[in-house]
Parts: structure tokens; C-alpha cells; sequence
């Protein structure tokens, strides 16, 4: 099977979340499974870089205003091609933003011209054979979907997978015509949404298969709270939407292996943690007290996350005992806030405002407890690493944090099955309580290390889903 994987990041080569470890890992599960995978990005500067040998398999004229070519070569352990296109990629700054946090003005054309790349590819415009399977993630991509529909060439099948509905690739209606997109494309049946042009839209009214990386999340989508105006779109093709379960790639994310963590461990043997602990409050300014209970964050600052909630609770996460260190980017009003509470808390809770993969390991790695109080999460990778390095979740019951935790209720632990807390709703009071029960269970010696066990026993790999995807792959062709 081949399939031509698109996307607007891809780890290790450039990455802003989640979806950039997603679409870097699972071309390298699939392969087990018979599943060749060409992964299509924006050429970036990072991207051009790491292009080793590039060569050229398609000129694509001119593209919005510039010229561009596509040029394949491996990078980053990936069969890539890069979307050359400098008058559009080209530039400092980050992939959807410049450095000042601004939104590229041009970000329309820039993700459109990577669809017409997926587009030109999937219809065997290039001198790669034609895909069979054309795979979209999220909306940078989507207007492929209608460019190969509307097209009239050859079209290879198409899937959607939604890694944040939030994000709905809106743009205004006037571009549709300097987009290429024909005006029987702006009708509802088509990629009009909410009178302008939905990149995301077109992806999930063309795709042939639409999945998302939680079944919870799958299901909450149906719903007008989760749904950011999809909801209908998606009720109506509720047959062919999925939800599959995000993995992590288990040799990047390997505590028995990992460089950046100050001392190495495993499952039978958690005591070299301590040392993590210890180099981590070091690291944040805290005290160094290794009875302490001790909770992280890894995230991405945004209202998505939930972390105003934390902040309003730091004073009762101070009052049962515990301290907090947090890595963290993004808001500015959060990062204020977090900052302001390190400075009320001197000792207890340490701040890091950046993007820090090593400072990132250090926690999963030395943290007692993961904190991840979500609104919404489609699927969520850090309670997964969190798993994996016995940093106990205490997470959101929401989409993927629902489907990867299990709550250490009363029978769960007597089951012995328990890895973690959740709780809900999204509120400080069941927030708060959640604090309450991590310090308890904590405080028991014997009942943390069984769910640090347990954690760690969790499989977090890609293996079952990348089984799933070629499933639904093969399914697809047949
Ligand atoms: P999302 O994609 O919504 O941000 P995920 O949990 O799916 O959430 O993925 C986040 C990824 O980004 C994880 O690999 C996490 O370790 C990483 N990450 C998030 N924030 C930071 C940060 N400030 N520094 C380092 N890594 C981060
Ligand atoms: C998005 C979601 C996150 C998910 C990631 C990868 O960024 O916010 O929940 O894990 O995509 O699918």
C-alpha cells in the first residue's frame, strides 16, 4: 500500500505539538505493515536543510505568485518531499507564525499551495507513481481534497484524520477565485463553510475515510460543545468517521535510554527517578526535597489546556504539600500568570516559558504527577509519556485523556489496573479534589508504586493502532 502522508509539520524536522510526533512516527509503525509512506511538507527552511540528496520529481510552475518545485530526498529518518517554494516558505519564524506571534498574512495560499503540491502528486503529476491513498492531517492540507475532486484527473483515495477541530482553516470567501477553487466549490456542498472558503471543511466533505485520534474524541465531535460547527457535517458521514488512538514512539520515549535525563531507569528498578527529581527542582528553583510530592506540566499555553484552572488551584496544591514545575509556551496572559505565582511561591512552584525537549524529558522523567486539566483533548501525548516514565497522569475526563488513564477509583485499585487520576468536569472544585486524591494516594508508599507499575506496564506503542490505520487502509482499496 502507498500512501502519501501530508502535513504542516513532522517531528523530528519541525514540530509545534503533537501532530508534528504523529505524522513523524507513523510512517515508520506502518511500514511492519506493508504501508510505504511518502511524507508531503511545506519546504521550510528546517525542512530544505535536512534534505539529504534532494531531487527534483515535479515543477509545479507558478504557484501563487512564485515558483515552485518538489523535491524528494530523505530527511529526519522520513521519505520526504518538500513543497520548494520559497516566496512562500522561506522565512524565519515559525511555521504558522512569525517571530513576533503574528499569523503569516499569507498563510492561505502558503497551505494551499502545500495542498496543490499533495494534489499534483496524488493525481500522478509527478515522476513518483501515484499514491493509492492520499492522507490529510488537520486543515493545512484540506483544500487537496477539493483541488483532486473538482480536478477531473485520476483521484486516489483520500483520508482525513482530525488532530484538533479547533483549528478550521477558515478563510475569507473573496480568496476562492485565487485559490483556483471553481464557484460551484462555495455551496455547503462543497468547501463553503460558515460563508467562507474551510480548508478543514473541504477535507472532511471529500475524504473518503475520516478519523480522529481518540474514540472519545470521535464521539464528542458529533456534539455542538466540541463539534466548533462540524458537528453536522460530521453526524451526516458519522459512518465513515473513526477514532484511533495516538501512540509515542517508544525508542524516542525510553526512560532506560533517554540522554537528556540525569539518571536512566526501568520498570523494576524506579530509585535512579530520585536523581531526576532532585536535578529537576535544582532546574526550577525548587526545594530540594525529595518527600515532596512533585507535579509537572508539559504543554502548550492555550485556553485548550485548562492551565488557568491550575493557576486558580496553585494555592491549594501549595496547601496540601506539594510543589509544581511547569515548561510551558505560548499565552502570554498565562505565562504572566504562572510567572506570578512562581514569585508568590518561592521554592514551591518553578516556571520555564519556552519550547525545552530536554527540560520537557526531565519532567516526565522526575515529576511525581503529570498534570493535564484539558478542556478538550483529541488525544493528548504527554499523559502517554507521562505513562511511560511513571509521572502518574492525573488528567481531564475528556477525549483521548479518557481513553488512555485509568482512574485509580476504589475499584480499580483493588483490581490492582490503575494508572492515574482523572477527574470532571473541567472545573477548579473537581480539579482541586483530584489534587486532593493524587496527595493521598501518594502519601500511601505501597499504592503509588503500584500505579507507578502499572504505568509503566501501559502499552503507549504505536503497534495496535498502526494495525488499525492499515486496516482501514486496506479496507479502503479493497
Ligand atoms: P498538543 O499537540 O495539543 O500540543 P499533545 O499532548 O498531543 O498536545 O502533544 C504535545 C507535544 O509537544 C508533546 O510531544 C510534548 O512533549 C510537546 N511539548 C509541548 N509543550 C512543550 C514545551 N514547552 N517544551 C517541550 N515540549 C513540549
Ligand atoms: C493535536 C491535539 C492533541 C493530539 C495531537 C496529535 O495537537 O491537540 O490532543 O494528541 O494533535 O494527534
Amino acid at each position: 500500500i502507498t500512501v502519501l502522508s501530508v502535513a504542516s509539520e513532522a517531528y523530528p524536522l519541525i514540530k509545534t505539538g503533537g501532530l508534528a510526533d504523529v505524522v513523524g512516527a507513523l510512517p515508520g509503525a506502518l511500514s511492519a505493515h506493508g504501508v510505504e509512506t511518502v511524507t508531503l511538507l511545506p519546504g521550510y527552511p528546517a525542512v530544505m536543510a535536512a534534505l539529504n540528496a534532494p531531487s527534483e520529481i515535479a515543477d509545479m510552475g507558478d504557484v501563487f505568485g512564485g515558483h515552485a518545485r518538489l523535491l524528494r530526498g530523505m530527511a529526519g529518518g522520513l521519505h520526504i518531499v518538500a513543497a520548494d517554494a520559497p516566496h512562500l516558505f522561506a522565512r524565519a519564524g515559525g511555521p504558522y507564525v512569525d517571530a513576533a506571534g503574528a499569523e503569516w498574512p499569507d498563510n492561505a495560499f502558503r497551505f494551499a499551495a502545500l495542498a496543490k503540491a499533495a494534489a499534483q502528486i496524488g493525481g500522478g503529476g509527478s515522476s513518483l507513481p501515484a499514491p493509492q491513498i492520499v492522507h490529510l492531517h488537520d486543515w493545512q492540507p484540506g483544500l487537496a481534497a477539493a483541488y483532486l475532486a473538482y480536478g477531473g484527473g485520476p483521484r486516489p483515495k483520500i483520508v482525513a484524520t482530525i488532530h484538533n477541530i479547533a483549528f478550521a482553516g477558515w478563510f475569507p470567501a473573496s480568496l476562492a477565485p485565487a485559490l483556483g477553487l471553481p464557484s460551484e466549490a462555495m455551496q455547503i456542498d462543497g468547501v463553503e463553510f460558515y460563508g467562507g472558503v474551510g480548508y478543514l471543511k473541504s477535507a472532511l466533505y471529500f475524504a473518503d475515510r475520516i478519523t480522529t485520534v481518540s474514540p472519545t474524541y470521535a464521539s464528542e465531535i458529533l456534539r455542538p460543545e466540541f463539534g466548533q460547527g462540524f458537528e453536522g457535517l460530521l453526524s451526516a458521514r458519522a459512518s465513515a468517521l473513526s477514532g484511533v488512538l495516538n501512540g509515542i514512539d517508544t525508542e524516542v520515549w525510553n526512560p532506560e535510554t533517554d540522554p537528556r535525563l540525569a539518571a536512566r531507569f526501568g520498570r523494576a528498578d524506579l530509585a535512579p527517578r530520585k536523581t531526576n527529581k532532585l536535578t529537576l527542582a535544582q532546574r526550577f528553583g525548587l526545594e530540594p526535597n525529595g518527600e515532596r510530592l512533585l507535579f509537572g506540566v508539559v504543554s502548550r499555553l492555550s485556553d485548550q489546556k485548562g492551565l488557568d484552572l491550575l493557576a486558580d488551584a496553585v494555592p491549594t496544591l501549595v496547601g496540601l504539600g506539594a510543589s509544581l514545575s511547569l515548561v510551558g509556551a505560548g499565552d502570554p496572559g498565562l505565562e504572566r500568570r504562572f510567572g506570578d505565582l512562581a514569585a508568590e511561591h518561592p521554592g514551591r512552584v518553578g516556571c520555564f516559558f519556552g519550547y525545552d525537549e530536554a527540560l520537557a524529558r526531565l519532567v516526565q522523567g522526575g515529576a511525581d504527577a503529570l498534570l493535564v486539566p484539558s478542556r478538550f483533548e483529541p488525544c493528548g501525548l504527554t499523559q502517554l509519556c507521562a505513562l511511560r516514565y511513571g509521572a502518574i497522569p492525573v488528567v481531564a475526563r475528556t477525549g483521548g485523556l479518557a481513553d488512555t488513564v485509568i482512574d485509580a477509583n476504589p475499584m480499580a485499585l483493588a483490581a490492582g489496573v490503575a494508572t492515574g487520576i482523572q477527574f470532571s468536569p473541567v472545573a477548579l472544585a473537581p480539579l482541586e479534589s483530584a489534587l486532593r486524591r493524587t496527595a493521598a494516594l501518594y502519601a500511601n508508599g505501597a499504592a503509588w508504586a503500584q500505579l507507578q507499575r502499572n504505568a509503566m506496564a501501559t502499552d503507549v506503542s504505536w503497534g495496535a493502532s498502526a494495525e488499525t490505520y492499515a486496516a482501514l487502509y486496506r479496507d479502503l482499496l479493497a
